[in-house]
């Protein structure tokens, strides 16, 4: 091998490695999310701290496709804003994004429940769900002055093709039409919930900007290592996707800030791989006054 040849060969190398090291470093992100007014605590945007050197998404909990009566009954796709809309009300968003230029304010579709009953994913059909929710969301969307929105359904009584079909659609005409800037979906690790929303990926993941992987829906008392594990096997199931981490102030179960969740994130950005922190939820924080909504702000614009 002649000396030049080497050269040539170490230079490509090199070019090599810092253009892969620059494109990992680039997925690091300051995004910070959190879900808001969906338990009836009174919370308000004005509580939850708010670092002005993150990119700061509010997700406003739940816009539902059911009506208020008891029992509900599912609707086809006219959806209703079902979070505190006293506290978090379309003069609230206008002050907060006002007085804070890195907020965006989102709304959640669906959740868990409404008024203690399962909310299922139900459209009579792909076309008519389709055309209602497109009326009911490009309207709720307009009179908050919202930016983007989340997929949450969690029970399904259709199979995974019409929920892709239905989802994609209403992505595409929301994203087509400019109605909002940016989607996102949050699924979980369960058989009956996860093959939904890959179908959605496989056919739509091009519309959906991030992935809000509720990595606090796995058991109490994950280890780092655990996490790292399910992070590397929700990368691949979402590939290509920007899947942010998460944990709950709700008691609910995944890796805790207490159990090192900071440490998987530290390791995560030295990937080039943290695309951002989400909480659920804004209500659970209020009553110890947000300690983690800040800490994890604070990470998230640290450069160690
Ligand atoms: C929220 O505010 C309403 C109206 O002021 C009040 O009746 C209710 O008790 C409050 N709930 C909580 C949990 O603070």
């Amino acid at each position: 091998m002649s000396s030049s040849y080497l050269f040539a060969s170490i230079l490509t190398l090199q070019i090599f490695l810092s253009s892969s090291f620059f494109q990992a470093a680039a997925e690091n992100s300051r995004l910070f999310r959190e879900y808001i007014g969906a338990e009836g605590k009174n919370v308000t945007f004005t509580d939850v701290p708010i670092n002005p050197a993150v990119d700061f998404h509010f997700i406003l909990s739940f816009t539902i496709d059911y009506t208020s009566s008891s029992p509900p009954r599912p609707t086809n796709g006219d959806f209703g804003a079902y979070w505190d809309t006293e506290n978090l009300s379309p003069s609230q968003v206008s002050y907060v994004k006002a007085h804070h230029p890195n907020v965006k304010v989102a709304m959640s579709l669906a959740g868990d429940t409404v008024n203690d009953h399962r909310v299922f994913f139900e459209p009579a059909s792909i076309n008519s769900w389709v055309r209602n929710a497109i009326s009911s969301i490009t309207r709720i969307v307009k009179e908050f002055d919202l930016d983007g929105i989340d997929i949450d359904y969690e029970h399904f009584s259709a199979d995974p093709d019409t929920f892709a079909e239905c989802i994609g659609r209403l992505l595409y005409y929301l994203k087509q039409n400019e109605i909002v800037s940016f989607t996102s979906i949050a699924p979980y690790e369960d058989d009956s919930v996860q093959p939904h929303y890959l179908a959605l990926w496989r056919k739509y993941g091009h519309l959906i900007d991030y992935v809000n992987f509720q990595f606090y829906a796995y058991k109490k008392g994950t280890t780092v290592s655990e996490f790292m594990r399910y992070f590397e096997i929700q990368s691949a199931n979402y590939y290509g996707g920007k899947i942010l981490v998460s944990f709950g102030t709700d008691g609910s179960g995944g890796l805790s800030p207490k159990n090192g969740f900071f440490r998987a994130c530290s390791m995560l950005r030295d990937q080039g791989k943290l695309h951002g922190i989400f909480i659920w939820s804004a209500d659970d924080s209020k009553e110890a006054n947000f300690p983690y909504e800040t800490q994890s702000q604070d990470f998230l614009t640290s450069m160690i």
